[in-house]
């Protein structure tokens, strides 16, 4: 049943070429159009906020960063328990988009009820089949990624942001903001995803997080750096971590390193940076060697062929380069290697770590 892998965890790392080919590929037309299996009016609405919790609602920061670039709608993110009780401003304008690979959390059911509430129009981005959130949204776009056994969440992550990105892409498209050049761009590049994850897993890039894994298995503390569409990879790399090896990570966005973090930084203190291409490599690459001066060590996740920023790390992990809009499907799989590989070298039960469930059905 685990296909030949010691873990499930392991195997639905090893599914996301095939589940990123099941979310993405039937909506994204030859000729550059997206489109969408879903009712909703892409114009009926001025304002987007999105609920979910945990993993799911990393991919909902994604999914603003990308909604407010290609599609140039207000968007906000909350965790779903603090947003169902703060009474948010909701009213038939608001599209209220659900993030839940399960359809069964709690938190992001009522969160969704209170914004039904209050007028808004519902879509869920869900992974189960008719599961409970299923029977209440307006709209579901299911991203088909199918069954995560494994409590860390990993294949309906990296499934839930490309299904953001599917949504920037209709959403721009359909409000005129996305220039047929970019979006035909974009698309293409889309539709390479599933075999630039597979890249990702190739044997000799496996084999070198597993070793730079072991190398900081004995960290107490891990930091968890990246900027723009990737500071929720940074959230997620870390919320990763501590769930199945029980390493305390922080995840942040790299400008806000000098805000605080900056102060927990020595000799002992593996300092992860997502430092792929991008406008804004320049501005990471400083806040890398702001790590290095304090004695801090880095490892840097880098594009393919950026060659020139490695010594600026202790060890690197490459990655497949690609649009930044779409890098964090790619540069989280390196990251859910390392805490893979971490957790498995400490010898913990990656699968069912301790006090979690995989879908959390009480408040
Ligand atoms: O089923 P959901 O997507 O609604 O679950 C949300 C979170 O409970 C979930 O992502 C959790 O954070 C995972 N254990 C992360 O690996």
């Amino acid at each position: 049943e685990k296909g030949g892998f010691d873990t499930y965890m392991l195997k639905e790392i090893y599914e996301q070429p095939q589940a990123l080919t099941n979310t993405l590929l039937g909506r994204l037309g030859e000729d550059g159009q997206v489109s969408l299996d879903i009712g909703l009016d892409p114009r009926s609405f001025e304002r987007i906020s999105i609920v979910a919790c945990g993993t799911a609602y990393y991919a909902g920061l994604v999914g603003e960063y990308l909604i407010e670039q290609l599609a140039r709608i207000p968007v906000d993110v909350d965790v779903a328990s603090e947003y169902r009780y703060r009474s948010p401003i909701v009213n038939k304008s608001t599209l209220a988009v659900a993030v839940s690979q399960s359809g069964e959390t709690i938190d992001t059911l009522e969160a969704l009820r209170e914004a039904a509430a209050g007028g808004a129009q519902t879509l869920g981005i869900i992974n189960a089949k008719g599961s409970s959130m299923t029977r209440e949204l307006g709209d579901t776009l299911y991203i088909h990624a199918g069954p995560e056994i494994g409590v860390a969440s990993t294949k309906a992550y990296t499934a839930q942001v490309s299904a953001m990105l599917l949504l920037a892409l209709w959403l721009g498209q359909a409000r005129g903001t996305l220039s047929r050049e970019r979006a035909a761009e974009l698309v293409a590049e889309a539709r390479r995803l599933p075999a630039l994850v597979q890249e990702a897993l190739a044997p000799e890039r496996v084999e070198r997080i597993r070793a730079i894994a072991q190398k900081y298995a004995q960290a107490s503390d891990y930091l968890f750096l990246g900027r723009g569409v990737n500071a929720p990879t940074a959230l997620e790399g870390a919320l990763k971590l501590k769930e199945i090896s029980y390493i305390h990570a922080e995840g942040y966005a790299a400008g806000e390193m000098k805000h605080g973090p900056i102060a927990l930084i020595d000799a002992d203190l593996p300092v992860v940076v997502v430092a792929t291409h991008s406008d804004l490599l320049e501005k990471t690459i400083s806040n890398l060697q702001e790590v290095r001066a304090r004695a801090g060590r880095v490892i840097a996740i880098l594009s393919d062929g950026d060659t020139e920023n490695a010594q600026h790390a202790d060890d690197v992990i490459y990655v497949p380069r690609t649009a930044e809009e779409l890098s964090p499907i790619v540069n989280v799989v390196a990251l859910q290697l390392l805490s893979y590989f971490t957790a498995d070298h400490l010898g913990k039960d990656v699968d069912k770590p301790r006090n979690l469930a995989k879908s959390v059905t009480v408040e």
